[in-house]
């Protein structure tokens, strides 16, 4: 092929990266990651990031859950599962006790990849929670026995769990960063981005100091990257100087295949798995499978000196 045109050469390179990347088996991690996926600013591909790295790593063999933790619901559309009033949900795990076994579902487009819904309910759950017992800690408790109740049952170990949050710092995130022990920061290369990022990472050391000491920033993902501007560039520049460690070599680009995907209830992998974004996605979640295979006191509790006072994968030296 001629690769001498901007658009023959970005086909060869996703001829490249397609043959590098499809079929492949990503390791699995020593044990359960759990990512929240926040960033109280809205619109920057959270949920995109947490349905697509998921689905990535479920087609590679692993099994993942995403727990769709904002009340918009928008996981669960991507992924397809059933959320209408009246489905339980992630709700009923918050609220009522429901045992989170009992909302699961699986998706069917990819065998291991696992959804607890959303439904419109939780936009009520912020109000209700505040007067409940442990209001923190319900999610992580619900988690915790799940995966301990898979285990005596004697059912695969689940490899990865995405929470994917609302944008806004309200009880809903703090029960997700209580759960976690990773917080994924998509940032959208656009003017402003780094704004309110300051106060996402005092809140998360604020959880850190008082509710869930293991809890860092272990990845930042540039989202809706475009190559082309300048500014994308400087965003891009910018985040890398100040989180070298946390931030994947791979960027999102801005893909009209991603954008698309969830009106017909798919991730972008199964809507068109050989796509630029489609490529990206796989290449971030290769990335952050292979960062977890560092034994796990290498990075959980890593650099609580830091004097930035951000605590991040990266500064174990
Ligand atoms: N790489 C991309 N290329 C093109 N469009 C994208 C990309 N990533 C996300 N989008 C689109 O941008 C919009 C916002 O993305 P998304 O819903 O993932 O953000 P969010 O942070 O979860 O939003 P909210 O704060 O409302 O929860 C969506 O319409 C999504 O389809
Ligand atoms: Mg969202």
């Amino acid at each position: 092929m001629d690769d001498t045109t901007p658009l023959a050469a970005q086909l060869a390179e996703d001829a490249r990266r397609r043959i590098e990347l499809t079929g492949q088996k990503f390791p699995p991690p020593l044990q359960t990651r759990v990512f929240t996926v926040a960033n109280q600013k809205g619109g920057v591909g959270k949920t995109t990031t947490s349905v697509n790295l998921a689905a990535a790593l479920a087609q590679s063999g692993l099994r993942v859950l995403v727990i769709d933790n904002d009340p918009q619901g928008n996981a669960s559309t991507a992924l397809g599962i059933e959320h209408h009033a009246g489905v339980p949900s992630t709700y009923d795990v918050l609220i009522n006790d429901m045992p989170l076994e009992e909302v699961i579902q699986e998706s069917d487009a990819i065998p291991g990849l696992y959804c607890a819904p959303a439904t419109i309910d939780l936009s009520g759950a912020e109000i209700e929670l505040v007067s409940l017992v442990a209001r923190e800690n319900r999610l992580r408790n619900a988690l915790a026995a799940y995966l301990k109740g898979r285990s005596r049952r004697g059912e695969p170990r689940i490899d990865y769990v995405f929470v994917d949050c609302p944008p806004s710092l309200g009880l809903l995130t703090v029960n997700a960063f209580v759960t976690a022990r990773e917080v994924i920061i998509p940032i959208q290369c656009e003017y402003y981005a780094l704004e309110g990022l300051s106060q996402l990472l005092n809140n998360i050391n604020l959880i850190r100091s008082h509710l869930n000491p293991a809890l860092h920033v272990s990845t930042i993902l540039l989202t809706m990257y475009d190559a082309r501007t300048n500014l994308a560039q400087q965003v891009a520049e910018e985040v890398r100087e100040h989180f070298p460690d946390q931030t994947l070599r791979t960027a999102i680009p801005r893909s009209v295949r991603i954008s698309e995907a969830p009106s017909y209830g798919q991730t972008v992998l199964t809507y068109d798995g050989g796509s630029t974004g489609a490529l990206a996605y796989l290449e971030a979640a290769r990335e952050i499978a292979q960062r977890g295979l560092q034994p796990l006191e290498d990075y959980a509790y890593a650099g609580s000196h830091h004097s930035a006072g951000v605590t991040t994968e990266g500064d174990q030296g």
